[in-house]
């Protein structure tokens, strides 16, 4: 994998071909992820070099995941504080426009809103920057658009945060072509952040055409599908209510089995490169053209170490054909929204 800084589309922002994604330690995705294990996480990341990491305003109800941060990166004093980290070896990336309510008819008892007023980005922004223990964001992503609003407005408040230096570079996530164009109309995008694996491309028909035509930069979760092609779950196996997995159609029936398949495809091509399949997934996603850096997801300082040896692989013809082959005979997905 070519490990050189790539730029975030024309902003001054650089970033690695693979950043770490710090949803799954707010342990919403499953319960049971510690306060602890969030901070090490963190800290096996950037003892393999990884320095981007992104994270969310809605990261955890009470912004677990922005605060697992600061405290890895010494950055909030307190407890456990044994490091600082300087302010520019790392590069943050947080999101604004959705949070979480209590809601009672739900298990759990919440519900997600998407709310992307300026008033009510500005105020998030404002907790982000001291749950993190920083003045400044490095990207700002407007999480999702708000369908009750016009984009623009939010897109405006994106502007003012850019210009007032409270981010270094601005980028709108869950997006169509037509809201990117939209918003970058109002407010310079550098990047855009959508789902992208070997198994969900729908980013290649138009989104990422249009941002490499404007020079935006592409910043994709999910290179993991969830875990999935991180090799690890078996045949029949029952994600419980508290994993938000159980929704999603990749993890259940037919679908599931026909995933699994898939990773036994790969597992062979893996073991030719002598490489474990997440490190041959993440080399192959990151080499994608147009792609800037890959989120992966991680809920402990292992999986993190596993990952990170991904840095070290490089694919040959052989390799890239084979795993074509395999997407082929998977054949189209059921996929659902993250958002
Ligand atoms: N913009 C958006 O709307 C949006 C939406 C989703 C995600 N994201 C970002 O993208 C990041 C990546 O997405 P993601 O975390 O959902 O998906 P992912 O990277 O596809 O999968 C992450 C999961 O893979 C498993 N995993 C990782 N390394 C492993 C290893 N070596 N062995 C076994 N299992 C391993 C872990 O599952 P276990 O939990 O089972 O350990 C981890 O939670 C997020 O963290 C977030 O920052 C953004």
């Amino acid at each position: 994998m070519h490990t050189a800084p790539r730029p975030l589309g024309r902003s001054p922002v650089s970033v690695g071909p693979l950043g770490l994604g710090c949803w799954p330690l707010a342990g919403m995705t499953r319960a049971g992820v510690t306060h602890e294990a969030a901070v090490a996480t963190v800290r096996a990341a950037l003892d393999a070099g990884i320095t981007h990491l992104d994270t969310a305003y809605c990261y955890g109800e009470h912004g677990e995941s922005e605060r697992a941060i600061r405290e890895a990166l010494g950055w909030g004093g307190g407890p456990g504080t044994t490091n600082h980290i300087p302010r520019d070896a790392v590069t943050i990336a947080s999101k604004c426009g959705i949070h979480w309510e209590p809601d009672s008819s739900r298990s759990p008892p919440r519900r997600q809103v998407n709310d992307g007023r300026p008033e009510r980005i500005r105020a998030e922004v404002e907790e982000s920057l001291v749950r993190l223990g920083t003045d400044h964001l490095d990207l700002l992503y407007l999480h999702s658009p708000d369908p009750s609003i016009p984009i623009e407005e939010s897109a405006g408040e994106l502007k003012r945060l850019l210009d007032a230096g409270k981010t270094r570079a601005v980028g709108l996530s869950n997006a169509s072509v037509a809201e990117l164009a939209r918003f970058h109309a109002v407010c310079p995008l550098s990047a855009c952040q959508m789902h992208f694996n070997m198994l969900q491309r729908e980013i290649e028909r138009e989104v990422l055409p249009w941002c490499m035509s404007h020079g935006v930069g592409m910043v994709v979760y999910w290179p993991l599908m969830k875990g999935l092609l991180a090799a690890k779950m078996h045949r029949g196996q029952v994600f419980p209510t508290t994993d938000s997995r159980h929704k999603y159609p990749m993890f259940n029936g037919v679908e599931f089995d026909r995933n699994l398949d898939f990773v036994e495809a790969l597992r062979p091509i893996a073991g030719r490169l002598g490489v474990a399949v997440p490190d041959l997934v993440l080399a192959w996603t990151a080499e994608q053209p147009g792609i800037t850096s890959v989120l992966f997801g991680a809920t402990s300082p292992e999986q993190v170490q596993e990952i990170a040896r991904a840095l070290a692989c490089d694919l040959d013809a052989a390799a890239r054909a084979a795993i074509a082959d395999a997407i082929t005979a998977r054949g189209p997905v059921a996929s659902r929204r993250a958002v």
